[in-house]
């Protein structure tokens, strides 16, 4: 371990309070951080990771090949306060010896019960019912009115049976899903068999889901995995709920599969870009409904995310086991 102070941390924005509070008490390395709740400028990321030994990041900073040269040989560990790694160049990370951490099962439950509240606010038309209340389009009580998709007797399709998947697919049961479908690289008995669900092509998953529910993780075998073929095979009275992130689906296909009546509605709580812009096409939807990326936004939540961040850039600091490292 190097003398004291000689180890810098560069820390990517503010932090939630206990992990805020967890860094404050680190003695044996200077901690620098971009003071802000708003995303670091690039040529400040750059400034800041210049020489450091460990980096803490969110999912909003990108750490690729040109970032890792500007921080150069003596960064040892990469922490992201994420599940999803999609914005580590893993290759870059793993060839220069560099570990990583980031933030499994902390943020689970979080963030399978948003996709439970996303899926029944999309079927039951809820940001719609609620507007037309202000805006005086309810006028009586009325046979036909605001109906929209129940979940009792339907099938459930999930592409990504992981951690998040699976804890959605348990919420779901007791609202009498008749049968599960789910899809990956291979199938996930461990996972499937308390749901009986069944593993399926992705095409089949499409073909017979009531609900489509994607967790997986982001990868080049998931890019724009629901495009205009996947959506085309849908029926027109399914429901596409999205989790995951935004570039596993091509957003133009979904646009024309909502407006053309080839599925019945979407929620999205991962967009690409993210923030969407207010006059993106998808938000003059009615059968659309749009999240912020807000899954795992609770406060205990977001507290153990920063927490575990910071216990995982320590232990990667002195050359410990992380208590939660990503296998590059
Ligand atoms: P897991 O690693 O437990 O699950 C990821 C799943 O992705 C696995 O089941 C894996 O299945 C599946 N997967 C990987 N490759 C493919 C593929 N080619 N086709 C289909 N499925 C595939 O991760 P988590 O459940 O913890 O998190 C999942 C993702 O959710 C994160 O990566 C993140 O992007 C997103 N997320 C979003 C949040 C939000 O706020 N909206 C909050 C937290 C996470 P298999 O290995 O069997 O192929
Ligand atoms: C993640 O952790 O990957 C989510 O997208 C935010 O919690």
């Amino acid at each position: 371990m190097q003398a004291a102070k000689q180890v810098k941390v560069f820390v990517t924005r503010r932090i939630p309070p206990e992990g805020q509070k967890l860094l404050s008490q680190v003695d044996f390395c200077s901690v620098e951080q971009w003071d802000s709740d708003e995303p670091i400028p690039r040529n400040e990321l750059h400034k800041g990771v210049a020489g450091a030994h460990g980096i803490l990041c969110l999912l909003s900073d990108k750490i690729d090949q040109e970032l890792l040269d500007t921080a150069g040989p003596d960064l040892k560990v990469v922490s992201t306060m994420s599940v999803g790694f999609d914005h580590l160049s893993l290759d870059e990370l793993k060839k220069r010896g560099i570990r990583v951490g980031y933030t499994p099962d902390v943020l689970t439950d979080a963030t399978a019960e948003l996709t439970v509240a996303l899926l029944l606010s999309t079927c039951r038309r809820l940001p719609e019912a609620v507007e037309e209340v202000k805006n005086g389009g309810w006028t009586t009580w009325s046979p036909m009115w605001m109906c929209g998709l129940g979940l009792y007797n339907s099938t459930v399709g999930v592409i990504g049976l992981g951690r998040i998947g699976l804890a959605v697919a348990r919420r779901l049961m007791p609202f009498g899903v008749k049968k599960f479908l789910y899809t990956g690289r291979q199938p996930r008995p461990e996972n499937a068999d308390d749901l009986h669900a069944e593993y399926v092509s992705c095409e089949k998953l499409a073909e017979d889901s009531d609900f489509v529910i994607v967790t997986c993780s982001l990868t080049p075998e998931t890019q724009e995995l629901c495009n205009k073929d996947f959506f085309q095979k849908m029926k027109k009275t399914s429901v596409f709920i999205n989790t995951s992130r935004g570039s596993v689906v091509n957003q133009e296909d979904l646009y024309h599969a909502l407006t053309s009546g080839q599925i019945a509605a979407a929620g999205l709580d991962v967009t690409t870009p993210e923030p969407l812009p207010t006059n993106h096409p998808l938000l003059s939807l009615k059968n659309c409904v749009v999240l912020p990326h807000i899954g795992s936004a609770t406060y205990d939540t977001r507290n153990a995310m920063a927490v575990l961040a910071v216990n995982n850039l320590l232990k990667g600091l002195v050359g410990e086991p992380m208590p939660s490292e990503l296998k590059l």
